[in-house]
């Protein structure tokens, strides 16, 4: 490393989540850290799974290093998965990280907050990007939105596998086969990638979405929008993103939607509600109306999912119809997946960076929704009243420049 340059490093880790393939800078991404003044170390292989060789990253212009040396050096870590993203490898990163660091990733504070308050303790300014607002000027830096693209993708690509069925009607010598009959239950990012995905192949597709403002989107994509006897007027929330409901909401709806499950060959469910366990969509009793060798491919398995046999990282059979608890499906497309990353992180790093120095703005949203642990401190209110401190009294303080904030940066 160059010692007589006050250049700000961005260090990337391997990953160490079991199965996950993605890499939190890619090559492409090192020259516009550069442009702003920073130097990138990474460790050795850490893109071998997404296709970038150490190679790569020396020729765009980053250093390879041990995994040590990459923690030893970085001010800023970028990473994909880490602390309650990372359970159990995330844990054994904790006596890496040095105060006055800065990670920057997918921490999944409200899982594991406990290894929030490691962080803290450790002295690391910790930014988990799944908290980051909805809001226009984040769109570039948005991972949750730029990975659940490639899951709705990669659902649909599962199901074509997986269906006994062809997706697009052909008609051939041997007769006329019917298209696949696909309905997508949420029509957020994920859902909307899953419809465009279906259509593409060929299924006549179906979509639903408590929130009503999304009919024309899938009408766009050349899908029917089903619609419900619900009162869904209030089921917006702040951000574009879903309330939760009540029970009673939920059953309604379930009944109402028994039917057009009953009718498809394949059903994506994708509901969430930010920071609630996911809606039960589809019962055990709904699965058994489905077509012999249907498929559900439930994207929210990780949230609890959205039907009742849902088992994360399993297939349960029921009645002859197969219920798929997807996870980590961008990890399966790591190239593009890591491209978007690494392309969402910079953005965000860069927003706060300055003259090459960090210039962390505590009054901007990006950084008040996303900052959980500061000088010390679990910093965020929600993971705060989890933990049950006390709210943070202080101001936020002015723009620190960390290259004058304590050892490491
Ligand atoms: P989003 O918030 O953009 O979309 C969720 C949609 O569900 C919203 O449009 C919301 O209105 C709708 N919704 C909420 N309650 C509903 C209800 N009762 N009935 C119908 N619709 C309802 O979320 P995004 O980014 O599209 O992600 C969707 C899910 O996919 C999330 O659970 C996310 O964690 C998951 N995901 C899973 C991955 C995997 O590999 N399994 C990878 C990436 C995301």
């Amino acid at each position: 490393m160059s010692t007589e340059s006050v250049s700000l490093t961005v260090g990337v880790p391997r990953e160490s989540y079991v199965g996950e393939r993605r890499v939190a800078l890619i090559p492409n991404s090192i020259g516009p850290l550069k442009k702003a003044g920073l130097n990138v170390v990474i460790e050795s292989n850490a893109g071998m799974e997404a296709g970038f060789t150490d190679q790569d990253y020396v020729a765009a212009g980053a250093q390879v290093s041990s995994r040590a040396d990459v923690f030893a050096a970085a001010n800023i870590l970028f990473q994909v998965r880490a602390a309650g993203a990372n359970r159990l490898a995330g844990a054994s990163d904790l006596n890496l990280y040095r105060a006055g660091q800065w990670l920057i990733g997918l921490c999944d504070p409200f899982s594991e907050p406990a290894l929030m308050s490691g962080l803290a303790e450790r002295g690391v300014s910790c930014f988990a990007l799944e908290l980051l607002p909805r809001i226009t000027r984040a769109q570039s830096m948005d991972v949750l939105s730029s990975m659940a693209s490639i899951a709705g993708y990669k659902a649909v690509l599962l199901a074509a596998e997986r269906l006994p069925r062809l997706f697009p009607m052909m008609m051939t010598a041997a007769g006329t086969i019917s298209p696949a009959k696909v309905f997508v239950m949420g029509v957020g990012v994920a859902g909307l990638q899953a419809i465009a995905t279906a259509r593409r192949l060929g299924a006549v597709v179906k979509a639903y979405d408590i929130r009503p403002t999304v009919k024309d989107e899938v009408l766009s994509l050349g899908a029917k929008f089903v619609e419900l006897d619900l009162k869904t007027d209030d089921a917006a929330g702040a951000g574009g993103y879903a309330k939760a409901m009540d029970e009673e909401f939920y059953r309604r709806q379930r009944e109402l939607l028994t039917q057009v499950v009953a009718e498809s060959d394949v059903v994506i469910t994708t509901a969430a509600v930010p920071g609630k366990k996911a809606p039960m969509l589809v019962t055990a009793d709904m699965v058994r109306k489905m077509p012999n060798r249907a498929l559900l491919i439930d994207l929210a398995a990780e949230q609890g999912g959205n039907c009742e046999l849902t088992r994360p990282n399993e297939t349960v059979v029921e009645n002859g119809v197969s219920i798929a608890g997807v996870v980590n499906l961008p990890a399966t497309v790591p190239f593009h997946a890591s491209q978007m990353y690494a392309k969402n992180v910079s953005t965000f790093l860069l927003s706060q960076v300055k003259n090459g120095q960090l210039a962390l703005n505590r009054a901007d949203e990006l950084v008040s929704n996303t900052l959980v642990t500061h000088a010390g401190q679990v910093v965020h209110p929600r993971i705060r009243e989890i933990l049950g401190l006390p709210p943070v009294a202080t101001e936020p303080p002015p723009a620190e420049n960390p290259s004058t904030a304590g050892p490491g940066g």
